[in-house]
């Protein structure tokens, strides 16, 4: 297959703003590979970088599965050919500006994608690769340190998943289930059902004041709550989260950075950790980067095995032209429980 010199993209035209135009496609350095997108899926991050961080001519997007079209020479022998069908996730833009999801072509290390199995769509691919879960997998292993999928706990563990509904919290319980710790977590009572099919245990609307202590006395039978996930860390959470867990403390991982000055100061003993999944798309993080790598080395099976699926997905029309409409979704906080996605 031939490559063409140039490719069309979602990139910024202004602040805020983002249209599709042809552009230069991004340089493969040695050791990358260039994927020809067939899906993407989409995240709150994309509407961010192009309204806050992404320049005028920037690429954008983050999430991609595709076919290989080109392996650089120092990427040969890592376990991909020409043709194979992986997917994974990239900061649109930020890294560089002329690599992102939202296009025809994207780069990216050979380490950080995986073998899509020949039977699952593009479009679940994109979103088992994207940003959502790889938060998951960092925040539950990399920050948590709980047990894995491959080596579940042996003694009931409680975690709390605070915003189960958020894509980040859908696959996170879908881990911790595979993980097999014992699940609390909040939704918007439509989503209930959705996450006690999931497996989570106890689950209650964020709405409810007494949700804290409900959370703190559900897990007093496993000896108490430790561990939990703000998968929301807007508006106050991370307080209501921290207060769920016993006198014994414990860690909470939150997926924006919050300042605690600004809220009620949580006890002494519960430990913040801001998750920064961006981290290991950078090499120089090497542990953050091998962790992720070790991850995409097992994805692939626990999909064939049948453990893992995708979350619910929204099927958006239109391409990449279809994108900016399928973003502004995102912009006005009208996602709940379930992840857009469209072909390329
Ligand atoms: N730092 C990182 O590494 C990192 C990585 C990934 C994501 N993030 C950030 O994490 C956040 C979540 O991302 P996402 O893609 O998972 O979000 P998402 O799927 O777009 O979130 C939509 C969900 O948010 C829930 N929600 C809205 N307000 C809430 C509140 N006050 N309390 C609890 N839940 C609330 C809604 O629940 P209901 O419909 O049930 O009400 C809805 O289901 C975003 O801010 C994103 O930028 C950070």
């Amino acid at each position: 297959m031939s490559i063409p010199n140039t490719h069309h993209a979602l990139v910024v035209v202004e602040q805020g703003k983002a249209a599709v135009r042809e552009k230069a496609l991004p340089k493969v350095s040695s050791d990358k590979i260039l994927i020809k997108v067939k899906a993407v899926a989409l995240n709150p991050t994309d509407w961010k970088h192009i309204d806050f961080v992404l320049k005028p001519g920037a690429s954008t997007g983050s999430d991609f599965a595709g076919d290989i079209v080109q392996i650089g020479a120092d990427a040969e022998g890592k376990g991909f050919r020409v043709g194979d069908a992986v997917a994974g996730f990239t900061r649109g833009g930020a890294i560089d500006p002329d690599n992102g999801a939202f296009q025809e072509y994207v780069t990216a290390y050979p380490e950080l994608v995986w073998h899509k199995p020949s039977t699952l769509p593009y479009e679940d691919a994109a979103a088992l690769g994207g940003v959502a879960p790889s938060t998951a997998v960092q925040a539950l292993y990399d920050h948590l340190k709980l047990p894995t999928p491959w080596s579940p706990a042996s003694a009931p563990t409680p975690i709390l998943l605070w915003a189960g509904s958020t894509a980040v919290g859908l696959f996170a319980i879908k881990l911790a289930k595979l993980s097999g710790l014992r699940i609390a977590t909040t939704a918007s009572p439509k989503n209930h059902q959705l996450l006690k099919d999931l497996g989570a245990e106890l689950v209650l609307d964020y709405r409810d004041p007494e949700a804290p202590k409900k959370i703190r006395e559900w897990a007093e039978q496993y000896g108490g709550l430790r561990h939990a996930l703000d998968n929301i860390s807007e508006q106050g959470s991370t307080k209501l989260v921290a207060s769920a867990l016993g006198p014994q403390g414990g860690t909470v991982v939150t997926l924006l950075p919050v300042d605690e000055s600004k809220e009620q100061p949580w006890p002494a003993n519960v430990e913040t950790i801001a998750n920064t999944l961006y981290t290991a798309l950078d090499k120089k993080n090497e542990k953050s980067f091998n962790n992720m790598h070790a991850w995409n080395d097992r994805i692939t099976g626990l999909i064939e095995e049948g453990k893992l699926s995708s979350i619910p997905l929204k099927y958006w029309e239109g391409g990449l032209e279809g994108l900016t409409a399928a973003l502004d979704e995102y912009r006005k906080g009208r996602v709940s429980a379930e992840k857009i996605v469209a072909s390329i």
